[in-house]
């Protein structure tokens, strides 16, 4: 007998005490899908190459025919676009060239008709330096109040090149920067166009406020909250012990950053979650902060924090079954602790796309590309993010999709350097080539100028020509396209009350018929059931090289691969029904 086919018995099952025990609690944000839009490159309706509000509210349909619960938009205020949005000039407004107020109003309005939450994107720990509150404190004199809404230092006469500390931006370089008059130097951890607010201030924080208000009266359920981790900074600023590119080389930030992930910042957010509890209908908010370990990253969802904080682990993990079972289980330590549910991700608009990313050497395993890369095989990448998705949408509690994820979209790696506008790239001079390549803009139809995306040939970064063959046009009532695979996983995902489900992970070597052909922890294999009221639901990935073979009493309810019937193969991943 071999060891695949020994796999199969499943009568010697002993049960520990489940993960993510099902709450009495039913608020969407436990257990919804959420989608994420990037407004420049999801649709494009005035044909400017720009993707706009309109656009959006176009595809809304699209969204609801997936079975997504709600859609995370990402900044569409007015801003110079230095960080493509994530510098806010006005945090009230429409940038014009993504539509106006109206225009939002209208996709909230448009969005809950079909049944969808809408998320929206708040930048607290910076603003553009075109915002007034920063034109105000360069107007004002050093040590003002108006100054003091930011982090401003004296240059010191002896040293006058020396900034204040040894601090990088996460896009290179040094995080301070001299004002227009070269009378102080201000603290900035992403561009220099993207000045950091001064936390510190009873006035900043009175102000977020409002602007959380504006939106909440405007019907918005929630917000993602850019570097969540980062408002507070150490007292007196001291010198950063490792460089923010090994600490985002070995992963996350942790609290021994001066700059990231400081007490302070949990003063801030249970004064809005109690903002939100006072409106009715669940608003939500999500903390985007890339920290570790588990137990850190489970103190901004403490009952009066957030709802959800993204599970960068997850994300950054390797392809191997057992790296993903422990991060899964650690996971759930942290969360079941304090109640909260576990928020799984597998894209961004910062990172590679499966696709692409899961392919690709480890070495290469970095949020962004560090350097040029050998093209990664399609067709690994193709099959890893149709498993890892159906790893991810198996298991209990939220989870977000990013745009074009759906599709098994690739990285478009060989973007040329002047189409390339991620001041990554730019502060690095080449040296880092940014996250352009995740951010090409949507592939709709196959035979339409843009592929679809606007009415005309104008797309902001161009599009590859493989978009053409992967289109939603081309995949839709394909069932062995990777869109139908998702619409069924998000299908079966509510039929089968996974969401909300409790998890018991089951050890393969518990499956085997005798000691002599178990398999070793090395299997390559991640199996967990999901119970709910609906039943119990096996889960089973396989990253490894040996074929797990599919048990005579369990039924395959989605495979992550075409064709799936006996064996769950290499890379591959299956929903087993075991009533
Ligand atoms: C995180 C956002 O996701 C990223 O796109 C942005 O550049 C930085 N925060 C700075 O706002």
């Amino acid at each position: 007998m071999t060891s695949a086919s020994s796999a199969s018995s499943a009568s010697k099952l002993t049960k520990a005490a489940p993960f993510h025990p099902s709450s009495e609690q039913d608020e969407w944000w436990r257990s919804g899908v959420i989608y994420q839009v990037y407004p420049r490159s999801f649709a494009d309706a005035n044909g400017d190459g720009i993707g706009d509000m309109k656009g959006i509210a176009s595809r809304l349909e699209y969204l609801r025919g997936i079975g997504v619960d709600a859609v995370w938009i990402s900044p569409f205020y007015p801003s110079p676009q230095k960080d493509a949005g994530y510098d806010v000039s006005d945090y009230c407004d429409v940038e014009p060239m993504f539509g106006n107020l109206r225009d939002a109003d209208d996709l909230i309005e448009r969005a809950h008709e079909l049944g969808l939450k809408v998320i929206f994107d708040l930048v607290p720990n910076h603003t553009s330096d075109q915002h007034p509150w920063f034109q105000r404190a360069l107007a004002a004199e050093p040590g003002s109040y108006e100054r003091d809404w930011y982090i401003f230092r004296d240059i010191d006469p002896e040293n006058p090149d020396t900034p204040p500390n040894n601090w990088e931006s996460v896009f290179g370089n040094s995080a301070w920067s001299k004002t227009p008059n070269e009378d102080q130097w201000y603290l900035h951890l992403f561009d220099s166009s993207q000045p950091d607010l001064n936390w510190n201030k009873q006035a900043v924080r009175e102000a977020f406020l409002d602007i959380l208000r504006f939106w909440l009266d405007r019907g918005v359920d929630g917000f993602r909250v850019d570097v969540a981790h980062g408002l507070v900074k150490a007292d007196g600023l001291p010198d950063a012990k490792m460089t923010t590119r090994e600490m985002a080389g070995d992963g996350m930030a942790t609290q021994t950053s001066p700059y990231w992930d400081q007490d302070g910042v949990h003063e801030i957010y249970p004064e809005w979650r109690k903002l939100l509890d006072t409106y009715p209908g669940d608003r939500a908010m999500v903390a985007e902060a890339w920290v570790e370990p588990y137990s850190r990253i489970a103190r901004y969802v403490r009952p009066n924090e957030f709802h959800q904080a993204f599970n960068f682990s997850f994300l950054d993990a390797p392809w191997d079954a057992s790296f993903l079972a422990k991060c899964i289980r650690e996971t759930y330590e942290a969360n079941d602790i304090v109640g909260a549910p576990a928020t799984w991700v597998l894209s961004n608009h910062d990172v590679i796309r499966p696709a692409t990313r899961l392919a690709l050497d480890p070495k290469h395993l970095v949020s962004q590309l560090a350097e040029a890369v050998p093209e990664p095989d399609p067709v690994v990448g193709a099959h890893r993010a149709r498993a890892a998705s159906t790893l991810m949408l198996g298991l209990p509690g939220s989870g977000y999709l990013y745009q074009g994820e759906e599709l098994g979209l690739p990285e478009v790696l060989d973007l040329d350097d002047a189409s390339r506008e991620d001041p990554i790239f730019i502060r690095t001079a080449g040296e880092r080539l940014g996250r352009d390549g995740c951010r090409v803009p949507i592939p709709w139809v196959k035979d339409a100028p843009s592929y679809g995306f606007g009415k005309n040939d104008n797309s902001w970064l161009p599009q590859p020509e493989c978009f053409g063959d992967i289109a939603v046009d081309q995949q839709e009532g394909d069932p062995n396209s990777a869109l139908e695979l998702y619409r069924t996983l998000l299908r079966v995902r509510r039929e089968r009350g996974l969401g909300s489900g409790s998890l018991d992970f089951i050890e393969p070597a518990e499956l085997t018929a005798s000691a002599d052909d178990s398999i070793a922890d090395d299997s390559g294999l991640l199996i967990f059931d999901v119970s709910s009221e609906a039943g119990t639901t096996r889960v089973v990935l396989n990253t490894g090289t040996t074929p797990w073979r599919i048990p005579d009493n369990a039924r395959v309810l989605v495979s992550s691969w075409p064709g799936v019937t006996d064996s769950v193969l290499t890379d591959c991943a299956v929903w087993l029904a075991l009533d």
